[in-house]
């Protein structure tokens, strides 16, 4: 059977940045709130005009060019988003243009936080079977133009940035993705929405001074679940391939929060040592987070041929799931 392996890496962020400082000049915060809740101290917000896909292609170039792959050769392009250029088509059209990548077929997936974690299991899917060769999967938020910036719960959490992977046949025999596991739950779908704006609550004046086309969230609810679901996904995937959690080398997570990720390495008994983290400088940046820190620990060098990388995400949906690598 052929396994995937990631070829390339990508990652961008956009210039200016928006500290926790600046937020207590906007909302009833402090530093010391924000910081010592969610381990964040800075995120970066999206130029005026910039759009979505303009940061997914920068990041998607800087993976091409590692993957030393032209955007001729790509026959997929998978888009992990929730905030599209537009609703209407894929961020993911827009961007196969953009790089001009005229043989793949390109769709977006909207499954929140772990939408990358998603693509990556289903580029993995097209690669083994040999229906593919080369898959583009991005991870790509702007979240800044999606957060109610009146509300101190929500707009001090997130930030914008776009991630990239280029996925193909593994290159050596026992490496690559061994395996991921995804779920979903929807009858969790209210702890972690935009209520409007689709076809439940079309565009209205009402919806607006609601605020309902943005993000609405219950941080509590969303911590219960993450802590239960992400150790039981990683320790499914582990099972699934004989290997236990000292086996790990590096865990590159979704960081939608320090205290959730310190919480379920304690659960799994992995120091945190293991774990790249940026959420200080990104804030949670949704399906960009996991491949702009694989991006990230990649560049480092800190990842070694045959390091074993478990990653692991959770966002709206709810939706989650893990994936084990040899790199
Ligand atoms: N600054 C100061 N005070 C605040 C802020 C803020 N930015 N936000 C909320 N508070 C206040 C609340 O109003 C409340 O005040 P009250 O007691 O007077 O009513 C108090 O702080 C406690 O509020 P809680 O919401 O109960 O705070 P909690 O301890 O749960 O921390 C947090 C909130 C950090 C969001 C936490 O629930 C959490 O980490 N949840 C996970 C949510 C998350 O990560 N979401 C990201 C998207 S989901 C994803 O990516 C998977």
């Amino acid at each position: 059977m052929i396994q995937s392996q990631i070829l390339g890496t990508g990652s961008y962020a956009p210039k200016q940045i928006l500290t926790n400082r600046d937020l207590e000049q906007m909302v009833a915060t402090t530093d010391a709130w924000i910081w010592e809740r969610t381990g964040i101290k800075e995120r970066r917000i999206a130029a005026e005009g910039e759009a979505t896909s303009d940061m997914a292609v920068v990041a998607a170039r800087h993976a091409l060019a590692m993957a030393a792959t032209s955007a001729l050769d790509l026959d997929i392009i998978i888009a992990g988003t929730i905030s599209a250029d537009m609703p209407l088509p894929s961020c993911a059209a827009i961007i196969q243009a953009k790089l001009g990548a005229m043989r793949a077929f390109a769709f977006d997936i909207s499954a929140a936080c772990a939408g990358s974690l998603y693509g990556l299991a289903i580029a993995d899917q097209f690669i083994r079977t040999g229906r593919a060769q080369r898959v583009l999967v991005i991870g790509a938020e702007l979240l800044s133009r999606l957060v109610n910036w009146s509300d101190r719960s929500t707009c001090v959490l997130f930030g914008d940035a776009a991630g990239a992977m280029v996925v193909g046949p593994a290159r050596a025999p026992a490496r690559g993705l061994l395996s991921a596991h995804l779920h979903s739950d929807g009858r969790a779908a209210g702890i972690l929405s935009i209520p409007g704006g689709g076809s439940r609550f079309p565009p209205s004046e009402e919806m607006l001074a609601r605020n309902m086309h943005k993000i609405a969230m219950n941080g509590r609810a969303i911590y219960k679940f993450a802590v239960r679901v992400l150790p039981e996904s990683v320790l499914e995937a582990l099972n699934a391939n004989g290997l236990c959690a000292a086996d790990i080398d590096h865990i590159v997570p979704h960081q939608a929060n320090a205290r959730i990720v310190e919480k379920v390495l304690e659960r799994l008994g992995i120091p945190l040592e293991k774990c790249w983290m940026n959420l200080a400088r990104y804030g949670n940046t949704s399906s960009a987070s996991l491949p702009v820190s694989l991006d990230e620990i990649n560049r480092s060098g800190r990842l070694k041929p045959g390091d074993l990388i478990a990653m692991m995400a959770i966002g709206a949906g709810m939706t989650w799931g893990s994936a084990l690598m040899r790199w």
